[in-house]
């Protein structure tokens, strides 16, 4: 079995690489598409012990073939990665082009319109896929929100299912493979949550957890609690056994995922909450560093800050989205903060004894938003003093509350102000990463630049940090790196003892 992965510097990511670059059977080239390719053993990628464990002898491709293409956040890559297991489990074999499969899967985000219009222009492409007898899949948001109506608008597919319903893939499988023309999987109103037994992992280092699903926000902007359901939380010793047989495969790193992360909520008698958690996972021998991916301000509470400051195997970096600087914007967003309670949860983190990194989304331009509202957005930033920042132009959405609201602010308006909200940005990160020059940070090594000694990484508080080493191998350990200079985006520094 042969995968073949590629790491994207911008997406950070690693993606299926180019056969040109694929080496010899059972190991996976890596790069940072600048540098030369790296080999990673691949039972290391399955999630169990060994390959041969997860997938019994001969069984490969049995099933036939399947490309998996996913677009989207974080929750998607990984959700991609176990659907990806699933299907190694049952005997399909991956490919790396639609050409070369017999099944085509298509991970889909509807977040914003662009990103849901994209799915309908690249089902296009594969419409006459199907003629050569392919079967094409439709999975994640889109699926979820357009449902059935795919079948109308691109009735050369077969399979589309919603995140909420991974879980019964395998039946739905079953009855493709048994000459099902269509079968859909659209059910939200579920308690389920989504385990496979293997999990086919993209990043050789940073290994994904899901602990817990769909959202109980209801954010007037927002699709995801339409298309990825309502909250469901993952069993804590579940999430515990997953953690203890990562670190047994070399994982020194895991990032918990949810789309409000610190709501988590143990489902069993242990009733484990997230700060607990986050202690447990960071007490697993052999994890060195616990990340975590989205918090919600509402829920981030004094005892995660608290296991933070405890266990410095929590990594120091907080991603907060804020959304707006005004408290009558986030009222009308339903975020359920004003804009002094989120101030008080910054004070809470800046407050701690080893500095955090924070960082946020923004979103400009939601319906009636003014141009002093926007310019209060500007001052939190220069408040806050992020350390980096995600911002989208408002785009309506269906189903949710906001779209009965006015669009108000013109396209060119939204893009104004984004452009401006992004400046004020790149002005703040320059001038406080250069506060780090001199300073000294581990480093975990995940790529290694074309240019003879140089390699790149990142700190635990995220940040990329690119650096000068003579050592011949690092990728994958972790050094001590001495800050040398400072950009907007990142650090530049070299390897220090
Ligand atoms: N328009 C623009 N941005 C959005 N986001 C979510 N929904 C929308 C929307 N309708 C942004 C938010 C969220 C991030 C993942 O995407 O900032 O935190
Ligand atoms: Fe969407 Fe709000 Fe839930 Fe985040 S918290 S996923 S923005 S509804």
């Amino acid at each position: 079995m042969l995968l073949r992965l590629h790491f994207t510097a911008k997406r950070g990511k690693f993606e299926r690489q180019s056969a040109a670059r694929q080496s010899k059977a059972g190991v996976i080239n890596c790069d940072l598409g600048m540098s030369k390719p790296f080999d990673i053993g691949l039972d290391r990628l399955t999630g169990q012990t060994s390959y041969s464990e997860a997938f019994p002898i001969g069984a490969a491709g049995q099933r036939g073939t399947f490309f998996l293409e996913t677009f989207g956040c974080q929750m998607n890559d990984h959700d991609s990665e176990k659907v990806a297991g699933l299907l190694l489990s049952r005997g399909y074999q991956q490919v790396e082009t639609p050409e070369a499969a017999s099944l085509i899967l298509y991970n889909t985000c509807s977040i914003r319109e662009k990103a849901a219009q994209k799915v309908f222009s690249r089902l296009g492409e594969y419409r006459e896929k199907q003629s050569e007898g392919k079967v094409i899949g439709v999975l994640g948001c889109v699926a979820q929100q357009e449902g059935e109506d795919i079948f109308k608008r691109a009735p050369w597919v077969s399979l589309v299912c919603g995140s909420a319903s991974y879980s019964k893939l395998p039946e739905m499988l079953a009855r493709l493979e048994a000459g099902n023309q269509r079968v859909t999987g659209l059910d939200t109103d579920t308690d389920e949550t989504f385990e496979t037994p293997v999990t086919r992992r993209d990043n050789p280092w940073r290994a994904y957890l899901t602990i817990i699903e769909g959202c109980d926000k209801a954010c007037s902007y927002c699709v995801v609690p339409f298309t990825r359901g309502p909250e469901r939380s993952r069993a804590s010793d579940s999430i515990l056994k997953e953690v203890r047989q990562l670190a047994e495969l070399g994982y020194s790193e895991v990032q918990l995922l949810g789309q409000t992360v610190n709501s988590y909520a143990d489902p069993t008698a242990r009733r484990m909450r997230f700060s607990e958690l986050l202690l447990a996972v960071a007490d697993v021998a052999g994890i060195r560093r616990v990340r975590f991916t989205t918090s919600h301000p509402s829920d981030f509470t004094p005892d995660i800050m608290e296991a933070i400051e405890r266990q410095p195997r929590i990594c120091d970096h907080v991603h907060l989205p804020v959304q707006s600087g005004s408290t009558r914007v986030l009222r009308a967003m339903q975020r359920t903060y004003s804009r002094e309670e989120y101030l008080e949860k910054i004070a809470m983190i800046r407050g701690a004894k080893r500095p955090i990194s924070i960082t946020t989304d923004i979103i400009v331009g939601f319906p009636g938003e003014t141009e002093s509202e926007f310019e209060e957005t500007l001052s939190l930033l220069d408040e806050v003093q992020y350390d980096s920042m995600f911002s989208f132009k408002y785009s309506p959405r269906p189903n949710t509350p906001s779209l009965s609201m006015s669009d108000s602010i013109s396209e060119e308006e939204k893009s104004r102000r984004l452009a401006i909200l992004q400046d004020r940005q790149r002005e703040i990160q320059a001038a406080n990463n250069v506060h780090f020059v001199g300073d000294k940070f581990e480093v975990l090594v995940s790529g290694k630049s074309r240019r003879e000694n140089q390699w790149t990484g990142y700190t635990g508080s995220h940040r990329m940090i690119n650096f000068a080493s003579q050592e011949r191998e690092l990728l994958g350990t972790y050094v001590q790196v001495q800050v040398t200079g400072a950009t907007p985006n990142g650090l530049v520094g070299e390897q220090v003892a």
